[in-house]
């Protein structure tokens, strides 16, 4: 298994203002480099959309905006992947959000949506602000998620 999985390579693409979903894209980075995948971490503007079709699989992050939005900066990403439609890319989404508004993570709802329809969706996890010692475990579940669709 360990074998196949060198050659993967991973894309993990996120928008963060405060710094939260930055913190959960770090961790993923460290899980996902542990598990052998080649990885590289975009902030979502620095991220050349032209890219998408030459990974093997793309981690969105994305904290939440207005009541249940999309952050600005990641509607091009998003429609980008409305046009790739490639089914066989793997996806998954994860994000930060505040339970305090009406739609916890509605980004990451959005993004879920669009991607189980358009790509091979692994997973989606949602972070209540900071990532906390309890939440290392999700995360190496969601990036096992990962790994699972790419071995298939
Ligand atoms: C104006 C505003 C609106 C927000 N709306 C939501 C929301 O609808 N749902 C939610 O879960 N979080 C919402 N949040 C909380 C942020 O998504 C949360 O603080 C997130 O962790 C910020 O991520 P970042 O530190 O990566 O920038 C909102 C925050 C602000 C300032």
């Amino acid at each position: 298994m360990g074998l196949t999985n060198c050659k993967r390579k991973v894309a993990i693409v996120y928008a963060s203002v405060t710094g939260n979903t930055e913190a959960v894209a770090g961790i993923l980075r460290a899980i996902a480099q542990e598990k052998l995948l080649e990885v590289s971490v975009w902030k979502v503007e620095e991220f050349s959309l032209a890219e998408l079709p030459h990974y093997d699989a793309v981690l969105i992050g994305t904290y939440t905006w207005g009541s249940g939005e999309l952050p600005r900066e990641m509607r091009s990403l998003f429609e980008a992947f409305e046009r790739l439609d490639r089914k066989e890319l793997v996806t998954a989404v994860f994000g930060t959000g505040d339970s305090f508004f009406a739609e916890f993570c509605g980004a990451v709802n959005r993004f879920r949506d669009m991607l189980f329809v358009h790509t091979d969706l692994a997973a989606t996890l949602k972070i209540e602000l900071a990532p906390q010692e309890k939440d290392y475990i999700r995360c190496e579940k969601f990036t096992e998620s990962v790994l699972k669709k790419l071995n298939e």
